[in-house]
């Protein structure tokens, strides 16, 4: 069965189109994230605008070699997102369903994550596979850790984290098909953590990349001494809070008497080691109480190597039974991948009449 998916919660606008909930054929993603930048923040009028401007030309690269009678389902994020930017991916996946007879699957975009660790790549053709080979090399560490962790042994039941700008989720898998809500942040998320700290370090928006470089530029031999920041939340099992570890690096960042390279990158790293350290026991906790067989950590928030070489180290360390699935990074950022995947295996199709984008859809 073919799904094609259709994604535009935030400020990305993107199609694909999967095969039997695992084997991805097409995958476009269009970004407005370069021109929010200036902004210091996404403005949800100048997203959904782009998204309205980048609709068709996605839909339409994502459709080469590949006609409507190729496609068996639509499946589309309803929520939870920016109204302006929901609305331009439902509506186009209405106007396809009703243009080509198809049914729509509705889609919540935080339960979807996950379904990014399902994802095989269609190897088969000679220019996917240079593409494929092309972005390994741009990314090489992540890209091989994410080859060591084959999908084709994610068993169940499983917890999964999801850790986004806008959310941070434990989730309970007892099969494919299921995906109970654990809990999740009590008020910042992880991804929103790293971009607000990133700003007040003089960095850009989206500021997790920025702050994973500036911790790896930090050379503890220069002697730098830093406070080590707190770690919230440690004794709760599946409740997260990350607004007070940001209040801890604004008090630093205070107490500074200088703004070097040197002292920016130490708070950088010490920010990093913090949320990492947070995020991977509380998962690996609630691997443990929930005796599973297998981790999956998605979200764009997934993609920083620290916390992948994390989790995989302190799995190795303790000898503890559960294999780590993390997507491929371009699978973690917001992606139709999954979008597409998850709609597989919970295929409860809707006429489109019933289908409307819903911001605040709850991910519980
Ligand atoms: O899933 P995503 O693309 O969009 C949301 O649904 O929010 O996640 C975006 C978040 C941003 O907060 C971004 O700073 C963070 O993921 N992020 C990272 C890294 N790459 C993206 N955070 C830390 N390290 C990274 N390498
Ligand atoms: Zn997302």
């Amino acid at each position: 069965m073919k799904i094609l998916g259709i994604e535009s919660s935030c400020d990305e606008t993107s199609v694909a189109i999967v095969e039997d909930g695992k084997k991805l054929l097409t995958h476009v993603v269009a970004s407005s994230a370069e021109m929010h930048r200036k902004y210091g923040g996404i403005v949800p009028e100048v997203a959904a605008r782009k998204q309205v401007e980048y609709m068709i030309p996605v839909l339409t690269e994502a459709m080469e070699g590949f006609t409507k009678d190729d496609i068996d389902m639509i499946a589309v994020t309803i929520g939870p997102g920016l109204i302006g930017s929901l609305l331009v991916g439902v509506e186009t996946a209405k106007t396809l369903a009703m243009a080509w007879g198809k049914p729509i699957i509705p889609v919540n975009h935080v339960r979807a994550h996950p379904y990014a660790a399902f994802i095989t790549e269609d190897y088969s053709s000679s220019e996917g596979a240079a593409r494929l080979n092309r972005e390994a090399s741009l990314n090489n560490k992540s890209s091989r850790l994410a080859t060591a962790r084959s999908n084709n042994n994610l068993g169940f039941p499983a917890i999964a984290l999801v850790v986004s700008g806008g959310h941070t989720e434990l989730f309970f898998m007892k099969d494919a098909s299921s995906i109970e809500w654990l809990g999740g942040t009590l008020d910042d998320a992880a991804g929103e953590c790293f971009d607000k700290c990133a700003r007040l370090l003089g960095f850009e928006n989206r500021g997790g990349p920025a702050i994973a470089a500036a911790a790896d530029n930090f050379q503890p031999s220069k002697s730098i001494s830093y406070t080590r920041l707190p770690r919230p939340l440690m004794d709760d099992p599946f409740n997260f809070s990350f607004s007070g570890l940001k209040t801890a690096v604004l008090r630093e960042w205070k107490k500074l008497a200088n703004h070097t390279e040197s002292h920016i990158n130490a708070l950088a790293f010490e920010l990093q080691e913090a949320i990492t350290d947070v995020l991977v026991k509380k998962t690996l906790h609630a691997a443990n109480i929930k005796n599973v067989r297998s981790i999956i950590v998605s979200g764009g928030v997934a993609a920083n190597q620290r916390l992948r070489e994390k989790c995989m180290q302190k799995i190795t360390e303790r000898k503890l039974p559960f294999s780590l699935h993390i997507p491929t990074p371009r699978y973690c950022v917001d992606s139709a991948s999954y979008i597409a995947t998850s709609a597989f295996y919970h295929n409860q199709p809707a006429h489109w009449k019933t289908i409307s984008a819903t911001p605040n859809l709850s991910v519980e």
